[in-house]
Parts: C-alpha cells; sequence; structure tokens
C-alpha cells in the first residue's frame, strides 16, 4: 500500500538490500528467544503498569459480559495474565516458543481464575500449536478485543500491514483492536539492536512510525478490512520506564 505524500514512507535505516520475510521472521523469533530470559525480573512491575494502562484504555467489563480477547505477541503473558484477571477469557499467541514457555510459568498461579490459552506459532502463518502440540487453529475466530501492543513494528513493510490487517480481522463485531508502537520523529526501519533488561543485545526488525503514519496505517488497514470508514483513535502515552520515549496507542471499534 503506497502512503499518500503527507505521509513519509519508511525509509531503510540500513543498506539497500533488505533481508526477505522469512528472514526477518527467523531473526526476530532468534532475538525474542534471546531476550525471553531478560523479561522474568521486569514482569511484576510491566504486570502494575499494564493494569492501569489497559484499564483506562479498554471497554469497561459489565458483570454480565463474559468477554474474549486475543493478545498478539503476547511475550511471556503480562497482559494476557492482566486480561484475564479483568475478567477477559484470553488466548496468547507467539512466535517464541521461550516467549511462551516463560507465559505458561507466569499462568501457573492458583489464584488465576481464568488461565489464558497460550499458544506457540507464527500470526501471519496462522498456525498454532496448544500446551500438548495440538494443532490450534484460530482461522476466523473473533475476539471482543484484540490487543497487538509492540507488535506491528516488527514486520517489515507490506508485512506490517498484512499483520495490521489480521489483527483487525480477528476483532468481533462491535469488538476493540488496540494498537500500538513507539511514536518517532521521522519514520525510519531497518535491523537494529535491541538490548534486554540483563543486559543480552540481540538483532531484530523495526519499524519507527511517526504518530501520523502510524494512524494512517491502521486507518487504511480499517477501511479496507471493515468496508467502511471506522473511527480511529490515538492516545499518546509517556513511558513509565524510559524518559523521553513516547508511545502510541491506536483503537479501533469494529462496526456492529
Ligand atoms: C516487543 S514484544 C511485545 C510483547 C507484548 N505484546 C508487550 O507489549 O509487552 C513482541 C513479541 O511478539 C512476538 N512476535 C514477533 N513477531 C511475531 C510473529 N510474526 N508471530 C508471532 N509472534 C511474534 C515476539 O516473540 C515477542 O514476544
Amino acid at each position: 500500500m503506497a502512503a499518500p505524500s503527507v505521509v513519509p514512507a519508511l525509509i531503510p535505516t540500513v543498506g539497500s538490500t533488505s533481508p526477505d520475510l522469512q528472514s526477518i521472521l527467523d531473526i526476530n523469533r532468534a532475538a525474542y528467544d534471546m531476550l525471553a530470559g531478560t523479561y522474568k525480573g521486569t514482569a511484576e512491575a510491566r504486570q502494575e503498569n499494564a493494569k492501569k494502562w489497559l484499564t483506562q484504555r479498554l471497554p469497561e467489563i459489565t458483570a454480565s459480559g463474559h468477554p474474549t480477547a486475543l493478545d498478539v505477541g503476547c511475550a511471556d503473558g503480562t497482559h494476557s495474565r492482566v486480561l484475564s484477571a479483568l475478567g477477559y477469557t484470553v488466548t496468547g499467541i507467539d512466535f517464541s516458543a521461550r516467549m511462551i514457555s516463560a507465559a505458561r510459568e507466569l499462568m501457573d498461579d492458583p489464584t488465576l481464575p481464568n488461565k489464558p490459552s497460550l499458544l506457540h506459532g507464527e500470526f501471519l502463518a496462522g498456525r498454532y500449536v496448544d500446551e500438548d502440540g495440538t494443532d490450534a487453529p484460530l482461522d476466523g475466530a473473533r475476539f471482543d478485543l484484540v490487543l497487538a501492543t509492540a507488535f506491528v513494528h516488527l514486520f517489515p513493510p507490506e508485512a506490517d500491514d498484512d499483520a495490521v490487517r489480521k489483527v483487525l480481522s480477528h476483532v468481533a463485531p462491535g469488538g476493540t483492536a488496540l494498537l500500538s508502537t513507539t511514536a518517532a520523529l521521522s519514520n525510519r526501519q531497518g535491523l537494529e539492536m535491541k538490548a534486554g533488561a540483563g543486559g543480552q543485545v540481540a538483532r531484530r526488525w523495526r519499524n519507527h512510525y511517526t504518530l501520523e503514519y502510524f494512524v494512517w496505517l491502521v486507518r487504511e488497514a480499517a477501511r479496507d478490512v471493515y468496508g467502511t470508514k471506522v473511527p480511529v483513535q490515538p492516545w499518546v502515552v509517556v513511558d513509565p520506564d524510559a524518559e523521553g520515549k513516547l508511545w502510541v496507542d491506536v483503537v479501533v471499534t469494529r462496526p456492529a
């Protein structure tokens, strides 16, 4: 999808040739496998932050409702766990075996009323297996809430558009999608080093979008997937853990 001229296209930060999509997915999977162990030390603090942030952003759950949620790129399950405690029946997916295993460990808690179902698999391919290794397809599955936080910016251009469309297509009529990324001053993309909380460093693909570009990306995808123009609400959020870092949350409601 070509960006209009007021929304500058992403420019590469490295070289003129990029690895193909499969190579980027492999690089990213290896990065998150490596970083999984470093998420552990910060899980509690991230859960506290996520609880405050998600309760502000999401529709209120009514006592009679039994809402469902899909957490795309759930990593160690922090958000899945918070959603579950809020009353959602949660499915979390991630392609990093180590992240899914960290998420299963986090859910191994008898006080958690409704344990999320955690599936291992790659999102664009859409093939998942559950804890027993049994196929658990989500084709056509729709959820009241779909969360894709710090996720679509990991796909190279065109594939990020496919990822946004797929996120939106998993939303049930009247349901909500919440997509988030960091807000950059200019668009750029490429393979970048990512430092984990434990000091490990891993290389992975990353798009940095301006607020305008990200909102445009989601708005265009929503119009195509839902067949009509829908309101796309952006929120700018200051990162509680990184000075000067801004996040943008984009909330989309699928027409009922
Ligand atoms: C930056 S982390 C974000 C985790 C969490 N959503 C959050 O906001 O804290 C991205 C997660 O998405 C997963 N991921 C990245 N690309 C994926 C893909 N193509 N399919 C499934 N999971 C993917 C990674 O393994 C990683 O756990």
